[in-house]
């Protein structure tokens, strides 16, 4: 592992059977194949950065297998867990229509698939299409249990150029250190976590860090010709910028839906994002044939944080150079196009560019008027540290996230199936405040001033099937202003307005965005400001709905969602599956 260049080839992709089916397809070639795919959870050691160290992967492979099926499939993930730690996969933007038990949270929609044990996901992939990924949903697995999930249409693709070739990069974040103590020290000692030694692109850091020329990822390209890059962000911390030298790309899709094109020089995403984007090899490199590509983070936290960057190569064919390896240095200066870590300009424009295709034939289904409206802080606390501790947060406190002040607590049983069940428990409440329990400047108060404590709990919004519901998702500067990437499962949903600031009720609704806002899984509110989000909640069961920095979720930064059962029959969630694991 980790000495061999990477190179995706189009001749892999057609060997792997990843080449989208001909456009001639049609809506009446819909039928239902069944897809199964075996995932083996096991140790296996990788070295990067000049450290090798045992990580957690599905079947040996860092990042893990690509899964790669039609719309319209039946899916059939066995996953088998061979090493002494619990896990779960999350299939993450997949809607799991009636099929909670196959989303993959830990406790929120099963108890965790024990060492020895199996459990097999199972669904069905209705209306998506495009690039999602699958993901570890326990602790901190994610940092190296990760792949793409590729959605291909039935019918043509509704942009052009048509594309010689698909080329998944997905982003990650590598820790010299076991990720596990990484994540326990935190929690032990509430303060912030340490930061990731290296960000990668599929799996491999580039030349700009120690011992890792061998580790690049270089993708070879014919000029002239156009293609598909699907981007992933799989980091666990930090959002991230994204440039090609010299090119531009188009963005066609993202988290699974087809958006109006357009051209830009770069691109901002948060973790659990996907883009599709275009890039037609169309420039005339110099004599290493060489163009950089590379991510870095967009920073808007004032914690500590990894400030490195990741890059790897566009290498343009040439018949008359075979050698495939990084340039010398003079070429991995990075691309001029590549915004600066504060630039939030520019995350803010690009945000605004992304609008649903609305076509007639991928209609925008956003909810025009609203059952419900909950408005709800997404903030940082710093907790009074309890007697006879030490507490490793700013001024001798501990860190903790919170949505209207409730810090999620997960529970130790599966509340999908507690509530599939009806059973009475203390172990969670439907009664998640609809609005901050107090109300105050969120965005404008001195933190160092106030009480930052938060509650704890776990305390879900109820919603009945149905429900056309609204959720303004507020930031606070509460220890810092921060980019927050809020994800919800089973349901995607429409960012109809944005801004900086507090939310006016009076006032920002009807500036909202009601005819092409973008549909996504996962949205970055903008940091010191606030997104309104509209959800047909249509999916009955429970769904986790939280911040994707894997830190801010361990600090509670997240809620329950409970869409009850409809009357009909085809409005109810499915019963369990037989194998499910065992609480
Ligand atoms: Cu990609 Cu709940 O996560």
């Amino acid at each position: 592992m980790g000495s061999s260049y990477v190179i995706l080839t189009v001749t892999l992709l057609l060997l792997a059977g990843f080449l989208p089916p001909s456009s001639s397809a049609s809506s009446s070639s819909l039928t239902r194949t069944s897809q199964r795919f075996q995932f083996n959870v096991e140790w296996k050691n990788v070295s990067r950065l000049c450290h090798t160290k045992p990580v957690l992967t599905v079947n040996g492979e860092f990042p893990g297998p690509t899964i790669a099926v039609h719309e319209g499939d039946n899916v059939e993930v066995k996953v088998t867990n061979n090493v002494a730690r619990n896990t779960t996969i999350h299939w993450h933007g997949i809607r799991q229509l009636r099929t909670g038990w196959a989303d993959g949270p830990a406790y929120i929609t099963q108890c965790p698939i024990r060492g020895g044990q199996s459990y097999t996901y199972k669904f069905s992939v209705i209306e998506q299409r495009g690039t999602l990924l699958w993901h570890a949903h326990f602790s901190w697995q994610r940092a190296s249990i990760y792949g793409a999930f590729i959605i291909y249409p039935r019918m043509p693709y509704p942009f052009s150029p048509p594309f010689q070739a698909e080329v998944p990069i997905i982003f990650g974040e590598w820790w010299n250190g076991d990720i596990e103590v990484v994540e326990n020290e935190m929690m032990r000692y509430g303060g912030g976590p340490n930061s990731s030694d290296a960000y990668t692109i599929n799996g491999l850091p580039g030349p700009l860090y120690p011992c890792s020329n061998k580790d690049t990822f270089i993708q070879t390209v014919e000029h002239g010709k156009t293609y598909l890059l699907r981007i992933i962000n799989a980091a666990l911390n930090n959002e991230l910028f994204f440039a090609v030298a010299n090119h531009t790309m188009i963005v066609v899709e993202i988290d699974a839906v087809y958006t109006k094109p357009f051209t830009t020089t770069s691109l901002m995403i948060a973790p659990g994002q996907t883009t599709n984007l275009l890039l037609t090899a169309n420039q005339v490199p110099d004599s290493s044939g060489m163009f950089v590509m590379a991510a870095r983070p967009y920073l808007t936290s004032v914690f500590p944080f990894d400030n490195s960057t990741t890059i790897g190569f566009l290498k343009y064919k040439d018949t008359r150079t075979k050698k495939i390896e990084p340039p010398p240095t003079p070429y991995t200066s990075l691309p001029y196009n590549l915004p600066k870590m504060e630039d939030t300009a520019f995350a803010t424009q690009f945000e605004k560019k992304l609008r649903s295709l609305a076509s007639a034939q991928y209609p925008c289904n956003v909810p025009k008027n609203i059952d419900k409206r909950v408005i709800t802080t997404i903030s940082l606390n710093l907790q009074d540290c309890p007697v006879n501790q030490t507490c490793k947060g700013y001024a001798g406190k501990r860190f903790f996230a919170s949505m209207n002040n409730q810090s999620f607590v997960h529970p130790s049983m599966s509340i999908l199936q507690c509530h599939y069940r009806n059973l009475t428990t203390s172990s969670y409440s439907s009664n998640f405040p609809e609005k901050p329990l107090s109300a105050f400047d969120y965005t404008g108060v001195n933190p160092l001033t106030q009480n930052m404590n938060t509650e704890f709990g776990t305390k879900l919004l109820e919603v009945p099937y149905g429900t056309k519901l609204e959720i303004v998702l507020q930031d606070t500067s509460f220890l810092n202003v921060e980019n927050h990437p809020i994800h919800v499962h089973g349901h995607n949903f429409f960012i109809v307005g944005r801004g900086f600031g507090n939310f006016d009720a009076a006032k920002d609704p009807k500036h909202y965005n009601l005819l092409d806002p973008p549909e996504r899984n996962t949205v970055a509110v903008p940091t010191g400001g606030w997104a309104a989000i509209r959800i047909n909640a249509d999916n009955p069961g429970v769904w986790f709905i939280h911040c994707h920095l894997e830190e801010h979720t361990s600090w509670g930064l997240a809620m329950g969602f409970i869409v009850k059962s409809g009357r009909d029959p085809s409005q109810c969630l499915l019963p369990p599956p037989e194998d499910l694991p065992p609480c």
